[in-house]
């Protein structure tokens, strides 16, 4: 019993040494991103072996994919960085022998709301010394993994991994269960590389929905079995997403904790679907929105859908909805004798429309996300699986969930990254849950999503368009509110440095200083830009 609680007893003596001044590098300022809801820690460093091993005795989860296994050997990666790990361990320096993991459910399928919790501790003491991670489900042991990976770093002295401030006790989980980025296939081709190198640099903040805008009304990339000519609507021949390459990035994905969320935005920026069916069109002059006195029209968004539902296999699709310009149906003679046939407007057939394709949606199993134009113009007909998706500005989540439904928040303001002028200190105070007050409403914000829209960026600048920038918005997802800094010099510090192992890790984050994506103001330290 004794030895039990040593342990215990030295994290007191631990924390009582840390708060007396800082004894190690690093000890004034946990630096972690994003910061995790609980964190003690000492003052020991301690070194980490070459060969870190991993253990998962007595787990109960099997490890089938190789998901646990591949993220481990991903962490050492980034935590080397491709130092020469040659140093030697000098007799009686406590060394790190591996990392315990314990996953308590068998179940890997990752979806919507899956537990993302996670306990971490390095203990200062014992033979062999192992960290321990414990997780209900993999995708926990995931993001304490990454968690992990940040409190180790290179000694340049020594030649070997150090881990400071041990011994670590970490508690951890997400504020939101929905922690998003948008990326636009259709106003730019991104090759499957790039878009593999977004995901992998979305975990390191552990943001956990890739929302894939693949088709719009510039092009039509992806391929879909049903409808083989709607990829014709694709810029050339090569700019295409085939039906095993969106497999793969869903696996890919689906291996980091990482959901994709698939969109096709009907019926206004579908543009680029009549390439292959024109008929889709209401004629050869007015081409959008979408033919809706066209049967094909709903045959063929069924015939997407249901392609979709065997790729995408998160709980929601997105149906967009937004920005839609009907005056085409109204000055195309078929379509303006349709709407008098059935009786309708503009607007009520914006309504039948939106509402159909929903039906057809839910037909395949999914729960519809919309733009919320289509709240803001029939939200008590929307169907009550529907979750809006905020984008025009602030104001609309309250209403939203004052109406029962569920929400996304992506104010353009705030939380779009096209919008050059938006700052880091804007991502980073931008708050889901403002004027939202009851806790039964505040569970209806599922999160939020930072969008890149792709109308004026392309493989060339996307990551450092994204970064550091949908970092500072990550945090705000997933830390808990009493520990977000209201002041946020208080933590420009904190995100330099994580913009620095970004860029560590290979991931082109453009500096803090000035808008996004500027360019360093002169020569110095990455801290400091
Ligand atoms: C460690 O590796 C580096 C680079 O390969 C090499 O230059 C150095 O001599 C090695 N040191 C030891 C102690 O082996
Ligand atoms: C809608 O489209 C028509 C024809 O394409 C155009 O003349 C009109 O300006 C558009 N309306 C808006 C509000 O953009
Ligand atoms: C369209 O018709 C509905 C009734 O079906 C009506 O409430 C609405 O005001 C009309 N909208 C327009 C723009 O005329």
């Amino acid at each position: 019993m004794a030895a039990a609680l040593r342990p215990r007893l030295l994290v007191l003596l631990a924390v009582a040494a840390a708060a007396t001044g800082p004894s190690c590098a690093g000890a004034g300022r946990v630096d972690l991103w994003p910061m995790p809801a609980s964190v003690a820690r000492g003052a020991q460093t301690l070194l980490v072996s070459k060969d870190l091993r991993l253990s998962t005795a007595g787990s109960s989860y099997p490890d089938g994919k190789g998901i646990l296994t591949e993220a481990f050997r991903r962490m050492v990666a980034v935590v080397e960085l491709d130092h020469a790990i040659n140093g030697t361990y000098s007799r009686g320096a406590p060394v790190l022998a591996g990392v315990h993991v314990a996953v308590r459910s068998p179940n890997d399928e990752l979806n919507f709301g899956v537990d993302e919790s996670y306990r971490l501790s390095v203990p200062a003491t014992g033979d062999p010394l192992y960290a321990q991670i414990e997780a209900q489900t993999v995708y926990g042991a995931l993001h304490a993994l990454e968690t992990f990976s940040q409190l180790c770093s290179f000694d340049f002295n020594a030649n070997l991994i150090e881990l400071h401030s041990a011994p670590w006790t970490i508690l951890d989980a997400p504020r939101f269960p929905y922690r998003g980025l948008l990326i636009d296939t259709s106003r730019h081709y991104l090759p499957v590389p790039v878009i593999k190198g977004v995901i992998d640099s979305m975990t390191f903040s552990k943001l956990n929905v890739l929302h894939w805008h693949i088709v719009d009304e510039q092009s039509f990339p992806l391929e879909i079995s049903s409808y083989p000519k709607l990829w014709n609507g694709a810029y050339s021949y090569s700019e295409r997403y085939t039906v095993d390459d969106a497999l793969d990035i869903v696996q890919y994905a689906e291996k980091r904790g990482v959901n994709v969320l698939a969109e096709i935005d009907v019926p206004g920026h579908a543009l680029s679907w009549g390439v292959g069916y024109p008929s889709l069109w209401p004629s050869a002059t007015c081409k959008e929105p979408l033919d809706v006195s066209n049967e094909f029209t709903f045959q063929l968004i069924n015939g997407i859908l249901s392609d979709f539902s065997k790729i995408f296999k998160f709980k929601f699709v997105h149906l967009g909805g937004d920005e839609v310009n009907t005056s085409c149906w109204s000055t195309t003679p078929h379509i303006k004798s349709w709407l008098m046939q059935h009786s309708m407007n503009e607007s009520d057939a914006y309504r039948y429309f939106v509402l159909r394709a929903q039906k057809i949606a839910i037909s395949h199993g999914y729960d519809i996300i919309n733009w919320e134009e289509t709240f803001n113009n029939f939200g008590d007909k929307l169907d009550r699986k529907t979750v809006v998706h905020n984008w025009l500005g602030s104001g609309v989540a309250e209403k939203v969930v004052a109406a029962g439904l569920r929400c996304i928040v992506s104010n353009q303001d705030k939380w779009y990254l096209d919008h050059l002028d938006a700052t880091w200190e804007g991502f980073y105070t931008n708050e889901p849950l403002t004027n939202i007050y009851n806790p039964e409403q505040q569970k209806l914000v599922l999160g939020g999503e930072v969008c890149m829209w792709g109308e004026h960026i392309d493989a060339s600048d996307i990551q450092q368009t994204i970064w550091p920038r949908a970092a500072a918005a990550a945090e705000r997802l997933w830390t808990p509110i009493e520990k977000l800094a209201k002041d946020t010099r208080s933590v420009t510090a904190r995100l330099a440095r994580f913009r620095c192992l970004l860029n560590q890790r290979g991931v082109a984050a453009a500096p803090l200083a000035g808008y996004g994506r500027s360019a360093p103001s002169e020569p110095g330290s990455c801290l400091r830009q």
